[in-house]
């Protein structure tokens, strides 16, 4: 599969790196060209502009600030339409300090970036830190992580679990887009968590339980 990453940060290095090893064709497009290049020698993929990652997938990984993506999809062609036959993974938290949801009360990250581009959006990723996602595989004592998907494209999705599967990972179908707020919402309620030295796993009994 061909994949552009947006962004040549610690998700970018993270899934990249990832996907090169189970064979994918990857691109790096950064707004820093020594950067781009850097992380493409290290990974073993091309690199290139925020336009040649654009170019490069038919499937583009947005590992951007979300505050940064409708402007940067902007300038690259969302409003003209040359974005529409991307299937774009969006793994962004729009979280603030304080661990606060700087999209609460509007339409969550992924459903704000369906309108802006009117590509397809599938949300994954995001639940986890980047060290988690370079574990080969990322699984721990319950088994592989699973990887909640949202979103309204059948074909979009099967080519996502696919990506999820080849980390190692095990794809875990959670509703249409609009259900990617509730999954926002939930990773910055993780995120506090964490950061208070809380573990969420105490949090959750056995599926028979709680459906009694
Ligand atoms: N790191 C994690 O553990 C983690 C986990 C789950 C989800 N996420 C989400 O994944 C996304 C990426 O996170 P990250 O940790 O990879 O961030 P990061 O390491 O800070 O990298 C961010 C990347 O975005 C680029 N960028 C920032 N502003 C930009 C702009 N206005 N125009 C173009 N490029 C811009 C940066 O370019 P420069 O290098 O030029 O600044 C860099 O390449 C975020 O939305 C984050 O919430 C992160």
């Amino acid at each position: 599969m061909r994949i552009g990453i947006l962004g040549t940060g610690n998700m970018a290095d993270a899934l990249g790196t990832q996907w090169i090893r189970a064979g994918h064709q990857v691109m790096f497009g950064g707004r820093s060209p020594d950067r781009a290049r850097a992380l493409g020698r290290r990974a073993g993929g091309a690199a290139g502009t925020l336009a040649d990652a654009v170019a490069f997938g038919p499937v583009i990984l947005l590992a951007l600030p979300f505050d940064a993506v409708a402007g940067v999809l902007t300038e690259l062609g969302a409003r003209d339409g040359t974005l529409g036959d991307r299937l774009l993974i969006d793994c962004t938290n729009a979280v603030g300090p304080g661990f606060v949801l700087t999209t609460a009360g509007g339409p969550g990250a992924a459903r704000t970036i369906a309108d802006v581009t009117g590509a397809r959006v599938v949300k994954a990723f995001n639940h986890l830190p980047d060290a988690v996602w370079r574990l080969t595989p990322p699984a721990f004592a319950d088994g592989p992580v699973a990887v909640p998907l949202c979103g309204d494209d059948e074909e979009a999705l099967t080519t996502v679990a696919t990506l999820v599967r080849d980390l190692g990972c095990v794809p875990l179908t959670a509703g249409g887009l609009d259900r990617a707020a509730y999954l926002e919402a939930t990773t910055a309620f993780l995120i506090g968590l964490w950061h208070s030295g809380h573990d969420p796993r105490t949090l959750l009994p056995p599926v028979e339980a709680a459906t009694a």
